[in-house]
């Protein structure tokens, strides 16, 4: 929303263009804008199948006029991209989904409208016909119901009065002709921050929130008016841009100062003013949101002279690993502090159990770490995705102590079992990349991985930091135990090394992709390991599953002769991990049965270790380090490999087909 200074409509489509490329890897499968039309009081949309570069295309050849160059003072504009989930990828299920075919509400969506059909039922009785497939359309349709039936009703009051009838899970914004020049927008579930542009420095730090009576919303039935204590007016900035987003990569560029939104907040600008409203007060409730400055950099955010954030991320994990290091590991004085739970340590200590929860790569950082856990901590650890976890309804007591492990902060499987264990009374710690995110902000407390930004969808250096995290913790939670002394600064050198060690792996680039020339026409890879590598062999597959479409599978090397073998003849490709820890023997005698039925794996080893090497032609070395920081160094060839045999097969590294960055939706 522009009060700032005029723009034209071109300028306008820009700036949301270049802000759905910033979010592009949240969903990618199509996309849409909607902005002011230059005939009075009229709204024009654009939506294309695929990709923004599709949608960029279109409106260069739609929004050709001359009065798209003419600058206007105050503009509302909003746009979307989709990672479908009702409805499949097609022009009438992008976003923005309008009222009716006058563009009445245009509305962008992100997550799932559980009860849509409900809704759909109630609209279609009052003679709504239903033009797309998705649950989003629900929303556009019911604000232009309640508008008609409260002619007087302000656009917050409409929007306040739909999100009641919504169940599910939404980040939601809303433009109309009816409202021109504003847009409100809401959440519950989804994430979605408001960035705030100004000439000059903001004359205030906190937005206050402003309530509504308490009313109790009967489902799919329209609720009587409900009045504010007070209107709107409490940014007094008047030239100022506002920008709504599910992240922050979005607005950035723009500006630094942004409010994260929590759920039920009804954001609204009107005038160039936002306004904040609840309809309920909370007890625990801030009665502000703050507007807090964010550390990302545009550079962090953008490829560089790499071809694909994926393989940027990965060059850039000698220096992530540090920043997730930095002031925590004392090198110096061989201690460990974690400012963000330090307070808890004692609590911690005392618990029943540690339970690690994530899904995907971050399950994978926990499967990682468990063994370093359970020796350091002597605690029973346990790890679940979080689905599962749900699923089976797990007992869960006020002195379990629950991790949550997410990139985002924002999966709602895993931010979903964090209310199921905060419920029960159970201590939270958020393990997250992602500064503001709900994990974060619902955690008691909790590690910021600082891996910087990570954009390509499958996940590389947030994995090497996630790893990292909880290995400090292990250190902290031992730092007392004489017995364990020897082997925490052993753990600790290792670490002060690992930079190091990582960027000798990384050398193997050219190798690795000669391995991909070998195996990219294959149909399956199975990788196998034990002990601190079998996360490696889990995490390998799911980045070659991700990326490359192949088929692939991490294999318990233990487990090999209860099923597996039955896969390997001469052209099955397998990969072994294969170093010399307290598992190498059981390994080799894994080797041994593979190499037996005439399988010719490719072998991960240790550098110089000819004896392994001599069971297979082809292998790849990596330096030594301790046992437990072993899976950091075995992931890299495996994240460069899948990277590889994907742009031989020519699929899109960053933007893998059906999937997205960060899955809002359970
Ligand atoms: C999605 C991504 C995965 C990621 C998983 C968990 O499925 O495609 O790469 O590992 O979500 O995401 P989180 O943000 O919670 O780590």
């Amino acid at each position: 929303l522009n009060y700032l200074t005029p723009k034209s409509r071109h300028e306008v489509l820009d700036l949301l263009l270049n802000g759905l490329r910033r979010l592009e890897y949240r969903g990618y499968d199509s996309t849409g804008v909607a902005i002011d039309s230059p005939q009075a009081n009229d709204i024009v949309m654009v939506k294309r199948c695929g990709k923004v570069k599709v949608l960029e295309d279109a409106i260069t050849e739609h929004f050709s006029g001359k009065e798209y160059d003419e600058p206007v003072m105050t503009h509302v504009g909003i746009a979307h991209t989709r990672w479908a989930t009702h409805g499949v990828p097609c022009e009438t299920n992008s976003h923005p989904q309008r009222s009716d075919d006058e563009n009445s509400f245009v509305v962008v969506h992100n997550g799932i409208v559980t009860n849509y059909k409900d809704v759909k039922t109630f609209l279609e009785k009052r003679g709504y016909i239903f033009e797309s497939d998705t649950d989003t359309e629900v929303i556009a349709k019911l604000v232009h119901h309640l508008w008609k039936k409260h002619p007087g009703y302000s656009f917050r009051e409409l929007v306040e009065q739909v999100i009641q009838q919504l169940e599910g899970a939404f980040a939601i914004a809303i433009k109309s002709k009816h409202f021109p020049g504003e847009c409100v927008a809401s959440r519950r579930g989804s994430p979605l921050l408001v960035g705030i542009k100004t000439k000059t420095r903001l004359s205030t730090d906190h937005i206050p929130i402003l309530y509504g009576k308490d009313t109790e919303a009967p489902k799919t039935k329209v609720l009587p008016r409900t009045e504010s204590t007070s209107e709107f007016m409490p940014l007094e900035e008047k030239e100022v841009e506002y920008f709504f987003a599910s992240d922050a990569s979005a607005v950035i560029e723009h500006t630094n100062r942004v409010i994260y939104l929590e759920d039920d907040d009804v954001a609204a600008v009107r005038d160039g003013t936002l306004s904040i409203h609840r309809l309920k007060k909370c007890l625990d409730d801030p009665h502000a949101r703050e507007i807090t400055t964010l550390k990302m950099e545009i550079q962090q955010i953008m490829k560089g002279n790499y071809d694909y954030f994926m393989l940027k991320e990965i060059f850039e994990q000698p220096e992530s690993v540090v920043n997730t290091m930095r002031g925590r590991v004392r090198f110096d004085s061989k201690s460990v502090v974690l400012g963000g739970i330090k307070d808890f340590i004692p609590e911690i200590k005392r618990c029943r159990r540690l339970m690690l929860i994530g899904c995907g790569t971050s399950y994978h950082s926990a499967v990682a770490t468990r063994q370093l856990l359970e020796e350091l901590t002597e605690l029973p650890v346990m790890v679940e995705l979080a689905s599962d976890f749900l699923d089976r309804n797990t007992p869960i007591f006020r002195d379990d102590v629950c991790f949550f492990i997410s990139q985002s902060g924002e999966t709602a499987d895993s931010l979903m079992a964090l209310r199921y264990c905060k419920q029960r009374g159970a201590l939270i710690v958020g393990i997250t990349n992602t500064v503001g995110s709900s994990i974060c902000r619902e955690s008691h407390c909790g590690v910021h991985i600082n891996a910087g930004p990570e954009i390509g969808v499958a996940s590389t250096k947030a994995y090497t930091s996630q790893f990292i995290s909880l290995v400090m913790f292990a250190l902290v939670m031992s730092e007392d135990r004489l017995s364990l002394q020897q082997r925490r600064l052993e753990i600790i050198q290792a670490l002060y090394e690992l930079p190091d060690r990582i960027r000798q792996v990384l050398k193997l680039d050219s190798q690795v992709q000669e391995l991909a020339k070998d195996l990219f026409q294959h149909k399956s890879l199975l990788i196998m390991g034990r002990g601190y590598n079998f996360a490696t062999c889990l995490e390998g597959a799911l980045k070659v599953k991700e990326l490359t479409y192949m088929h692939s599978e991490g294999i318990m090397a233990g487990e090999l002769k209860h099923g597996p073998l039955a896969l390997i003849d001469d052209r099955m490709p397998v990969m072994m991990i294969v170093l010399r820890d307290p598992v190498y023997i059981k390994c080799i005698n894994a080797l041994q049965q593979v190499t037996s039925r005439k399988g010719c794996p490719i072998i991960i080893c240790e550098e110089g270790d000819e004896e392994t090497k001599s069971y297979s032609s082809r292998s790849l070395e990596i330096p030594r380090t301790v046992d437990c920081l072993q899976g950091i160094l075995t992931v890299i060839p495996m994240q460069l490999l899948s990277y590889h045999i994907a742009v031989l097969r020519g699929c899109d590294v960053d933007c893998p087909r059906n999937l997205a960055k960060s899955v809002t939706v359970e």
